[in-house]
């Protein structure tokens, strides 16, 4: 016992030392040069295999507060109004114009399907209370959904947060590793590999990105992402999860029990709120059990441990 615990404390003490920094990685701010040329709104209608419509892109996004467009209405329960439509009027926009229908959301916002009831709402009061938003002050999604649960009602986030945690687990995520990636841009919040088909090496980072990028712009809820993450990180990961007893508030599996699951969830996001814990701006009541934690890892740990966490099944 006191062999493991010197060893785990000559393991995490240079990481201390580190100063505080996140990586541009796990943010993927998008830039006005990519925005200008991501794919727009020409009035063509699109179809996916089984689903409702066809849809333009701009239905598809929900754009000028209209109700985004539900591919698959069977998939799920019928939705509360502020989540298919938000409240133009209080500057709300739909929830399932970024965490869809099924809350598989995409990497840049949270995939939020079957998370613990109490655990979401805690979530959106603490964003209106200020104990939560991004470290990333140009991430402008993470502001915007700060914006949203201010506007947002008690009534509103308790149907909310009992809507999404109903909902069964969505498309895993494929954790492939590796020595080099596809080199990407950031549109829209998400990696999208450059049209020079260029590789470069993965070095310490995890990059995400659509399985297939013209499903994901449709904002398709079955199409799936790949992560992709440096060799032998599964490995690493796994044997620090158990060091540090992640499963003890994460439960088996990491599959959710007092803390929320992280199994099977996006790696950049997982590693976001890594970061942000660390950053202090994720501060609510319950960060606190992760302070600890996140005061020990190094940047290298939290690419184990998230590439590790969404390799694994979600339920
Ligand atoms: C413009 C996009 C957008 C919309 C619309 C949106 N969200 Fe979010 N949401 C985000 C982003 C971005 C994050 C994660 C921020 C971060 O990286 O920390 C998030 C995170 C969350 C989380 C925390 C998840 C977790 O695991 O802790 C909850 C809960 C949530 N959103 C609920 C909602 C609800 C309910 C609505 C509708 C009222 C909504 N969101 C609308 C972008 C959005
Ligand atoms: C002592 C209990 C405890 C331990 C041990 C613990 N966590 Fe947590 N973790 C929590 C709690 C509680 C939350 C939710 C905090 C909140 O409500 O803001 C959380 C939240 C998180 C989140 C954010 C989830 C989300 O949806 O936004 C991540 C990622 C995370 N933990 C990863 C880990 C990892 C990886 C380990 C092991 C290295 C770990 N945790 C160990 C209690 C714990």
């Amino acid at each position: 016992m006191k062999m493991t615990l010197i060893l785990l404390l000559g393991l995490l003490a240079p990481a201390m030392a580190a100063p505080p920094s996140y990586p541009d990685w796990a943010y993927a701010v998008p830039t006005p040069q990519n925005e200008a040329i991501a794919p727009k709104d020409d009035g063509t209608k699109f179809t996916l295999p089984g689903a409702a419509g066809p849809f333009t892109r701009g239905q598809t996004a929900g754009a000028g507060h209209t109700p985004p467009a539900d591919w698959y209405p069977g998939d799920h329960p019928s939705m509360p109004k502020i989540i298919a439509a938000g409240d133009a009027a209080r500057g709300i926009t739909a929830c399932t114009g970024c965490h869809y229908p099924n809350g598989k959301g995409r990497p840049q916002n949270a995939n939020i399907a079957g998370l613990n009831a109490d655990y979401l709402a805690r979530q959106l009061r603490e964003f209106k209370s200020g104990a939560r938003r991004s470290a990333e002050p140009r991430k402008k999604n993470a502001q915007q959904m700060v914006d949203f649960a201010k506007a947002m009602t008690e009534a509103e986030i308790a149907e909310a947060a009992a809507y999404y945690a109903s909902l069964p687990p969505t498309v895993p995520i494929k954790v492939v590793q590796t020595a080099t990636v596809p080199q990407m841009r950031s549109q829209e919040g998400m990696w999208l590999p450059h049209e020079s088909g260029a590789h470069e090496p993965i070095d310490m980072r995890i990059i995400e990105t659509p399985a297939d990028v013209d499903r994901e712009q449709l904002r398709d809820p079955h199409a799936g992402f790949i992560a992709y993450v440096p060799r032998g990180t599964l490995a690493k990961g796994k044997r620090m999860a158990t060091k540090l007893g992640c499963a003890g508030c994460h439960g088996e599996g990491l599959k959710g029990a007092d803390a929320p699951g992280i199994a099977g969830r996006s790696p950049s996001y997982l590693a976001r709120q890594l970061y942000d814990f660390q950053q202090g701006a994720r501060h609510g009541e319950m960060a606190a059990a992760m302070q600890p934690i996140v005061a020990r890892l190094s940047a290298a740990d939290i690419v184990n441990l998230t590439a590790y966490a969404a390799s694994l099944p979600v339920k």
